[in-house]
């Protein structure tokens, strides 16, 4: 299958899906909402064509347009979102439905949205983790596909949480994207 994937910053996550893609996909396009991106040059180095663009310099509609269009050059049949921090339209959604998939850093129904971390410190929770879902038209609310779980540990923060749970959505996000798009 062909892969594009979604970033809008450092892009770890876009990463470990390129090193693990093998046999089971190809990463054929990685696009941006922010030009600046670090995993942008990643990408550009390691050979992968790039798209980037910023909604706010042509408006959301002619961004999306754009974004939708380059996607579909680069000849994408699904995409992962990894760190893509806007929401995509219903627009957008419903002309790629059941095919976008995104890593959330919770283990979902719980802390949709920002902030994930600090929200599952402060509940006192003793689990956090991280999903990979299937994007639909409301946040962070589609079919979970998988989750993998850490400790929270006493006196953690949230930074040492968060460094806890990307170490396992390096580990998720390849394996379960290799499962679901060869099912
Ligand atoms: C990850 O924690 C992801 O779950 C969240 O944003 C972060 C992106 O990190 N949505 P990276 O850009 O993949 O390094």
């Amino acid at each position: 299958a062909k892969l594009g994937i979604l970033i809008s910053g450092r892009g770890s996550n876009m990463q470990s899906i390129v090193a693990a893609a093998g046999d089971a996909y190809e990463v054929v396009v990685v696009a941006s909402d922010r030009p600046a991106a670090p995993g942008l040059a990643w990408a550009l180095e390691h050979g992968i064509p790039t798209f980037a663009l910023a909604p706010k310099d042509v408006g959301k509609q002619a961004y999306e347009a754009a974004l939708d269009a380059a996607l579909r050059a680069a000849g994408a049949e699904y995409l992962a979102l990894a760190g893509y921090m806007r929401l995509l339209s219903d627009e957008f959604v419903a002309k790629w439905r059941d095919r976008i998939v995104n890593i959330h850093p919770s283990l979902l129904p719980k802390y949709k949205g920002l902030d994930t971390h600090a929200r599952a410190i402060a509940a006192g929770d003793a689990v956090a983790g991280c999903s990979v879902h299937v994007v639909t038209e409301e946040l962070d609310a589609g079919a979970v596909l998988a989750q993998a779980e850490v400790p929270i540990l006493p006196d953690d923060t949230k930074d040492a949480l968060a460094a806890r749970v990307l170490a396992e959505e390096h580990r998720l996000y390849p394996r379960v994207l290799a499962k679901w798009l060869n099912r």
